[in-house]
């Protein structure tokens, strides 16, 4: 169940503006949307916008979600600052601003409320670490606002910007009651983007059990692919194996080398594309063979290098993020209970969360279906 939390703007109610309509338009049995009052809302404080955005915040996940118009959108920021970096779903902002025009401070009161929001600084190093997916939308005769925050949102927190025309502030004094960019951007927002990375050869394999004589890697992947789309999710999917992947050379000294530092790896081959098209994605999958009662050769290669990459990697963009690992055996399973801990060891040197740990073999498969509908269901 994703949870979608909209700050409202200054001298605004939960009521005003768009938000019963964005509310009423996104809220089904996977969306629950979130809307309260902020205290002394013609006079705005950090301290007492912060404080009530915690009291309605659950615990933050990969399924939070955090929609903010004017200066909901600071409180949305001041707020995340204050918290211990974990994972979010994503962030909408509408006419957000960190400069304003003198029109908006033209008064003494109005002045000197927003001067210690324009004043005291924000840590965007430690915003971007909750997520990467953050959108500005902006109007282009926005009267509070100067076009040039859409340049400031882009540099300072990697923002996808979206100009919109003709829409004021974006308020219901300026008869926006309903905008179809605020609700588009946040189903897009909403989307998981999922890659699986299998690391099998076997697509056709004759004396499978399995209905498709796919392998058991195979089809698994297809019924992940399948599911995610049913969802309303995106879906891509690799496999290593049929990519150019070397072993790591433990090529410096000590056994490490420029991953360490440069976070890449010096073997010119497929992996550093592969490790910096990871970073668009949200949820990982990872579908292994189990040989010998461990993953495959080509799991083991690729997770070596990731490891050295990202596990020191101050700026990962795969830290925090889901994962789920499944464990493909044979009849007798063994060893599927090895290669998911060696799948939790990978677990804790990513800085991941696991979401799903499956091991199947090919007398369970209809059973694992079950388990990939359930994750689907629960954690997407
Ligand atoms: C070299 C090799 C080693 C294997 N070792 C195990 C094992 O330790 N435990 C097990 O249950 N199955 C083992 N198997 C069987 C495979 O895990 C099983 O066939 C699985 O379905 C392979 O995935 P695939 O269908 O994608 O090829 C092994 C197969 C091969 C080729």
């Amino acid at each position: 169940m994703n949870k979608i939390y909209i700050v409202h703007c200054w001298d605004g109610t939960k009521n005003d503006c768009w938000y019963p309509w964005l509310d009423e338009k996104i809220s089904d049995s996977n969306n629950k949307v979130i809307r309260f009052n902020m205290p002394n809302t013609g006079t705005p404080k950090i301290e007492e916008w912060v404080k009530e955005l915690d009291k309605q915040v659950d615990e933050i996940d990969s399924n939070t979600y955090f929609v903010g118009h004017s200066i909901g959108c600071q409180t949305i920021m001041r707020y995340l600052e204050t918290k211990e970096v974990k994972r979010i779903g994503g962030i909408l902002f509408v006419a957000p601003w960190l400069e304003l025009l003198d029109e908006a401070v033209s008064d003494e009161e109005s002045y000197n409320t927003a001067m210690p929001w324009l004043n005291t600084p924000i840590d965007f190093e430690k915003i971007k670490k909750f997520t990467n997916k953050i959108t500005c939308i902006f109007s282009d005769d926005d009267y509070f606002v100067p076009i040039n925050q859409k340049d400031k949102f882009k540099e300072v927190l990697g923002a996808k910007t979206i100009v919109v025309s003709g829409k004021g502030h974006i308020s219901g004094e300026d008869n926006v009651f309903e905008l179809n960019e605020i609700y588009d951007e946040l189903i897009n927002i909403l989307k998981k983007k999922v890659l699986i990375l299998s690391f099998s050869s076997n697509k056709v394999n004759e004396d499978s059990f399995i209905p498709n004589k796919k392998g058991l890697t195979f089809s698994c992947v297809e019924y992940f692919e399948q599911k995610i789309i049913e969802s309303s999710n995106y879906v891509e999917h690799i496999c290593i194996n049929n990519k150019n992947i070397k072993r790591c050379l433990a090529c410096g000294a000590r056994g490490w080398g420029q991953c360490k530092d440069v976070h890449k790896c010096v073997i010119k081959d497929d992996f550093n594309d592969i490790y910096d098209y990871m970073s668009d994605f949200d949820v990982y999958i990872f579908i292994t063979p189990v040989y010998f009662h461990e993953m495959s050769e080509s799991a083991k290669t690729f997770f070596d290098r990731l490891k050295r990459c990202d596990a020191f990697n101050e700026k990962s963009n795969i830290k925090g993020k889901d994962i789920v690992c499944v464990a493909c055996a044979g009849g007798s399973g063994s060893g599927t209970e090895e290669t998911l801990n060696s799948f939790n060891t990978l677990n804790y040197f990513l800085n991941t969360n696991m979401i799903g740990s499956l091991a199947s073999t090919k007398f369970n498969f209809e059973n694992i279906k079950n388990e990939i509908d359930k994750i689907i269901k629960d954690k997407f």
